[in-house]
């Protein structure tokens, strides 16, 4: 029996403006695989009404993330770039995963916990339920490669205890219809419908921390702007942030060993590094010894070199939002046969009667 074929699938959710975590955790990432893998991107609305049901802006949001992608350099005619509402099979698929699941492994995701906070009798079901729309969003393409940030990593493992769950729940079934691919489980070869996806975490920084704060992840929702850097920052803003970064009083260490216990000189060399693509350790073997009144500077320079460009051509994609509704109309009805051809199987799996 075949191997799943390789497929890269990853999604953002239209909630605010995207910073440089989202950049080099995320985006990054998306636009490297390009060359190696069949891709599919994708924004995702639904699971953008789990925290807030009401936003004045949603669509405007859809469509800013969306040319975030293309303006970082996602080709949406080789790969496929959509809405997820645009591909109801996401939340057919998100129904039976629902099923699938456990209550308790919902409980126990740290972002449900972080984002009910204290009140959780009162939080949406939606939020509950978010890892199990996020599952069907990947394996409704039998997708086995998901590149996201770190703080998405038990929401993939997770993603994997569901596939596993479904194979198993199903396993006769799917060795009735011969629908499975087989796969190693630790020692075992089992026939599974759906692939045991794996994350892409790894690179220079999977984790961007705040500027203000060595300590916190770069975030959207970070009162405080200056710690953060926008993807449509301007070239002066991008500057003062960096330059009032928080830091250490010490030089830089020459070996990346050094960087240990310093959060803010490990989060800005790290940053450097992603940037300009080279590891930590070239990094330091250019700046070890320097002060940061002297790396700040060129790290500032190369910032806007790379993310100017970008915040440029966000501007005029988003100026044409008809040509952006075109590009997730046109991805949405690609990624909606490919959907399809798999919820087909599933319902054959299941037992519901349909096409
Ligand atoms: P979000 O904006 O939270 O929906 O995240 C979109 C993508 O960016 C996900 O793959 C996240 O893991 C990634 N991401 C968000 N914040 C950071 C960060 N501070 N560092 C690295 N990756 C991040
Ligand atoms: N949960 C992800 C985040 O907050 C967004 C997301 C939804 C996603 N579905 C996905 C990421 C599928 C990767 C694959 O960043």
């Amino acid at each position: 029996m075949s191997e799943f074929k390789e497929l890269v699938f990853s999604g953002v959710q239209p909630t605010g403006n995207l910073h440089l975590g989202n950049y080099l955790g995320a985006l990054q990432k998306f636009v490297a695989l390009q060359e190696s893998h069949e891709c599919i991107y994708c924004v995702v609305d639904l699971h953008s009404l789990t925290a807030t049901l009401v936003h004045d802006d949603l669509a405007e949001q859809t469509r800013s993330i969306t040319a975030a992608f293309l303006a970082s350099g996602i080709d949406p005619r080789k790969h496929i770039v959509f809405n997820q509402s645009q591909v109801m099979q996401h939340a057919e698929l998100a129904w039976i995963f629902n099923c699938v699941a456990r209550i308790g492994w919902m409980n126990r995701m740290t972002q449900f916990k972080d984002k009910a906070g204290k009140d959780r009798e009162n939080a949406s079901l939606g939020l509950l339920a978010y890892p199990s729309l996020m599952a069907a969003d990947i394996l409704v393409y039998r997708a086995t490669h998901v590149p996201v940030g770190d703080d998405q990593k038990q929401h993939l493992e997770l993603t994997r205890d569901v596939a596993q769950k479904f194979n198993n729940d199903f396993s006769g079934r799917i060795a009735e219809l011969g629908c499975g691919v087989e796969m190693e489980v630790g020692e075992e070869k089992v026939n599974g419908f759906f692939p045991l996806t794996e994350p892409l975490i790894e690179g220079p920084v999977t984790r961007v921390m705040s500027l203000r704060d060595g300590s916190k992840k770069m975030s959207k929702s970070d009162p405080s702007d200056l710690s953060r850097i926008n993807l449509t920052d301007d070239a002066d803003a991008i500057s003062r942030k960096i330059k009032k970064a928080k830091t250490d009083p010490e030089a830089l260490p020459s070996e990346v060993a050094g960087l240990e216990g310093r959060p803010e000189a490990q989060n800005l060399v790290g940053i450097y590094s992603a940037l300009a693509g080279v590891s930590r350790a070239d990094v330091l073997a250019d700046f070890g010894g320097r002060q940061f009144s002297d790396f700040k500077p060129a790290l500032a320079e190369l910032a806007v070199e790379k993310l100017s460009p970008i915040a440029g051509e966000m501007r005029r994609i988003s100026a044409d939002p008809a040509y952006i509704d075109g590009v997730l109309r046109d991805g949405a009805l690609r990624a909606r046969e490919k959907a399809e051809t798999t919820m087909k199987t599933v319902r054959e799996i299941i037992g519901l009667i349909g096409g």
